[in-house]
């Protein structure tokens, strides 16, 4: 099975994913990392380079590849069952390609944050590596994108929690197919 995260910058995808995916013995893979890894380039760079609507193919392609291959069974490793925790960039969503791909097949959580804890969390991590907020007023950025792409969120999820509350129990109950 193939569990995707999907949310807001900040609200905690990637350390929730792996922490999930250790305590299930699962997989664990982040589309931010896949691309920079296969483009050898900062994600900073590939937008200042080649522009938004790049990052968001190279996203797709980078996702797509990672979808074949644990939906085809030719994952490398010991996990026959295939099952993978993969935390997406928080635009991914956005693109509507991307979107369609991670409804069909994957099965989507939306960790859900308050807004307020979102600006908390960015505030702490900063936005150098996060093109679409650096040079932005922090606060106004994050409240003008979080409503924009809450409908797109809620739109794509099979489940919306908040990132605390989630459990390896939840992720088990999953029925997917
Ligand atoms: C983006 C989120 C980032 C990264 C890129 C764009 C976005 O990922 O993919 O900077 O548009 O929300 P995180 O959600 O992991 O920060």
């Amino acid at each position: 099975m193939i569990i995707t995260l999907i949310g807001f910058m900040g609200c905690g995808k990637s350390s929730v994913g792996k922490a999930l995916a250790g305590k299930l013995g699962w997989d664990f893979a982040d589309s931010d990392s896949l691309v920079e890894l296969g483009e050898q380039m900062k994600i900073p760079e590939i937008f200042s380079n080649y522009g938004e609507k790049r990052f968001r193919e190279l996203e797709y392609m980078y996702i797509g590849k990672t979808i074949d291959r644990y939906d085809s069974g030719t994952a490398p490793g010991k996990h026959q069952e295939r099952n993978i925790i993969f935390s997406l960039g928080g635009g991914a969503p956005t693109y509507s390609p991307t979107a369609r791909l991670i409804k069909e097949r994957t099965f989507p959580i939306y960790l859900k944050c308050p807004v307020e804890e979102l600006i908390e969390n960015l505030r702490i991590d900063g936005t150098e590596n996060r093109p679409v907020l650096a040079g932005h007023d922090l606060e106004t950025r994050v409240r003008q994108l979080v409503s924009e792409r809450e409908p797109v969120y809620s739109g794509c999820a099979g489940m919306v929690i908040h990132p605390y509350s989630i459990t390896p129990e939840i992720i088990r109950s999953i029925r997917f197919r």
